[in-house]
């Protein structure tokens, strides 16, 4: 018996702890500060507009799913290889997953399946970074644009990554990351949603708070919503964790590059793992 590696353990500071602390003793537990810098740091870190926070990957995929309008009768092109929450979210709106092969190296999306898949009922394409590693983008876009679909990126596995040179984050419409304690960097539970697009970052951010309007009163509900908010205690971990990231990145790399190439293998553009691990136009992040 051997006692295994860790893999993925939640690396917590004592300034962490700090942060969170401050925020308790603060009184302002919700819908504050914390959020809104969370948010500008991690639209800042991907190179998008906007980023709305929620509490976990999963709401953040259903938010954007709702906010594209995908209902009963839409069929929704999703990995048959991902964890569950990918394809939950579809049903959750009473769409149609259907599911993509995969391909035997990345365990990402296969392409070629995934234009043979495309059928005039087909909404959109839910495309995942597996284990961190970046789809090939350049060919889900050109099915999408082909087909005249919309694409949703989980990319809840993959803060940090790469895909020629651009941080996963900026492709499709939107695209999700999670910070459950298994991920790259942690706010216990949470999930945010990024996007360029104003409106479907409006909407996301009046889905997340009942359905209310951004500039309404308390009491004014534009449309259904949930409440899907990221607390300020989290927010705050979050933000701290996010200071440095590249550290995490950089830890998790040494420890998870060998788990993930026993599991994966190499991948495409080069070998697997840590931040900026892969050689050529890919960098991974575990
Ligand atoms: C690919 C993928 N999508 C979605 C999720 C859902 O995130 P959460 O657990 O924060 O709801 C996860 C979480 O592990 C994930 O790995």
């Amino acid at each position: 018996m051997t006692d295994g590696i860790p893999m993925s353990a939640p690396d917590i500071s004592e300034e962490d702890v700090r942060a969170v602390a401050e925020v308790v003793r603060s009184g302002q537990l919700a819908l504050g500060p914390k959020t809104e810098a969370f948010e500008r740091a991690i639209a800042e870190y991907v190179g998008v507009e906007h980023a709305v926070a929620v509490n976990s990957g999963t709401a953040a995929l259903h938010l954007i799913v709702g906010a594209l309008g995908i209902g009963p009768g839409d069929e929704v092109l999703v990995p048959s290889f991902t964890f569950a929450a990918s394809v939950n979210v579809v049903l959750y709106e009473r769409a149609t997953p259907v599911f993509v092969e995969i391909e035997s190296d990345t365990y990402n999306l296969d392409p070629e399946d995934l234009a043979r898949k495309a059928t005039p009922r087909t909404k959109a394409i839910l495309a995942v970074d597996v284990f961190g590693h970046p789809a090939d983008w350049d060919a889900i876009l050109n099915v999408a644009e082909e087909h005249g679909l919309r694409v949703i990126d989980d990319s809840c596995e993959a803060l940090g990554a790469e895909y020629r040179g651009r941080k996963l984050g900026q492709f499709g419409d939107a695209a999700t990351f999670a910070f459950y304690p298994n991920k790259q960097m942690t706010t216990g539970e949470g999930g945010m949603i990024v996007t360029d697009d104003d409106g479907l970052a409006g909407q996301c951010r009046s889905l997340r708070n009942q359905g209310r309007g951004e500039m309404g009163s308390w009491l004014e509900h534009e449309r259904l919503g949930y409440n899907y908010r990221m607390t300020e205690m989290s927010a705050a971990l979050g933000l701290s964790q996010m200071g440095r990231i590249e550290e995490l990145l950089a830890k998790r790399g040494s420890r998870g590059g060998d788990v993930h190439r026993a599991a994966v293998g190499p991948g495409r553009g080069g070998a697997a793992g840590g931040a900026g691990a892969c050689a050529g136009e890919l960098s991974s992040t575990w």
